[in-house]
């Protein structure tokens, strides 16, 4: 057994959505670094090109493809030319997420639609496509960005909880209708880090005060502490494990 090269990608292509910055941008970055041919992702193009643009001059070979996953009309045919311009997908990050905040009695219709679109069903539309692929060639790595939300409820968070949870029995849906391909569909739930989507808490001194008290390690988490489960997913260390959620939080599902 080679156990030194059991976490390398070489040159496995890797579509990771939601990558333009945050989480994305760093895990692709973990991926990128053991070897994969990473297809960043987001909507903004230029947001995406900036970033794309820097993993390459970083040395790494990167590729930026600016797509909605909400939109099936968008995500199937980009899917085609990822396919026919980098190369069969072999590892699927679905971490393209959003959360809007508001008490669920306050919640629209638009805000509902708008965090189950992008956080369940958009990662389920890119999936399917690519699984087809996957199916095919009897290989592939389908791993979803979860949240602490896919276990627990907090106040404000209603529709994000709802949709993290559903991703979490999305997973093992995938996993009883998908291994049999030698598709392996897992989990990293990452506890709080630092990115856009939380800088508004990490300001708050409420929240920093509260947060503190609830992580038995103290502290936030830095996003590149989510490396390590990533590559074990990603990779042939992780042939065997299916239909599992990864938690790198600091601790905080553990206490109460
Ligand atoms: N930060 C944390 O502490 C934390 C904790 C637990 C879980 N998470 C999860 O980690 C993932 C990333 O979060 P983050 O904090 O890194 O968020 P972020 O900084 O807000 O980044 C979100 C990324 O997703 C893209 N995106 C959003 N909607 C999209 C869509 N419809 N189609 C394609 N791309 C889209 C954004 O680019 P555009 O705006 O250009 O589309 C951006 O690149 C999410 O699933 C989130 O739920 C984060």
């Amino acid at each position: 057994m080679k156990v030194d090269t059991l976490f390398r990608l070489d040159g496995r292509v890797a579509l990771i959505t939601g990558s333009s910055q945050g989480l994305g941008k760093v895990l692709s970055r973990g991926l990128a670094a053991a070897g994969a041919r990473v297809v960043l992702n987001g909507r903004d193009q230029e947001k995406l090109a900036k970033t794309t643009e820097e993993f390459r001059s970083q040395g790494y070979d990167a590729y930026g493809y600016a797509f909605d996953i909400t939109r099936k009309e968008e995500t199937d045919p980009a899917i085609e030319r990822i396919e026919a311009e980098v190369g069969p997908i072999e590892i699927l990050v679905n971490n393209a997420g959003i959360q809007r905040r508001a008490p669920l009695h306050e919640v629209s219709d638009e805000t509902w639609n708008e965090v189950l679109a992008t956080n369940l069903t958009g990662a389920f539309i890119v999936s399917r496509k690519v699984a087809q692929g996957m199916i095919q060639r009897q290989r592939g790595k389908i791993i979803f960005t979860c949240s602490l939300m896919s276990e627990l409820g907090r106040t404000t968070t209603g529709p994000y909880t709802a949709a993290k949870g559903g991703v979490r029995m999305l997973i093992r849906a995938m996993c009883v209708d998908w291994a049999r391909y030698n598709i392996q569909i897992n989990g990293i739930g990452p506890g709080y880090f630092i990115t856009e989507m939380t800088r508004p808490l990490a300001e708050n001194p409420e929240f920093n005060a509260w947060l503190m008290g609830r992580t038995p390690a103290r502290r936030w988490g830095d996003p590149e502490e989510l490396i390590g489960a990533l590559l074990l997913l990603a990779s042939d260390a992780g042939n065997f494990i299916n239909g599992q959620i990864i938690y790198v939080d600091g601790g905080i599902l553990a206490a109460l």
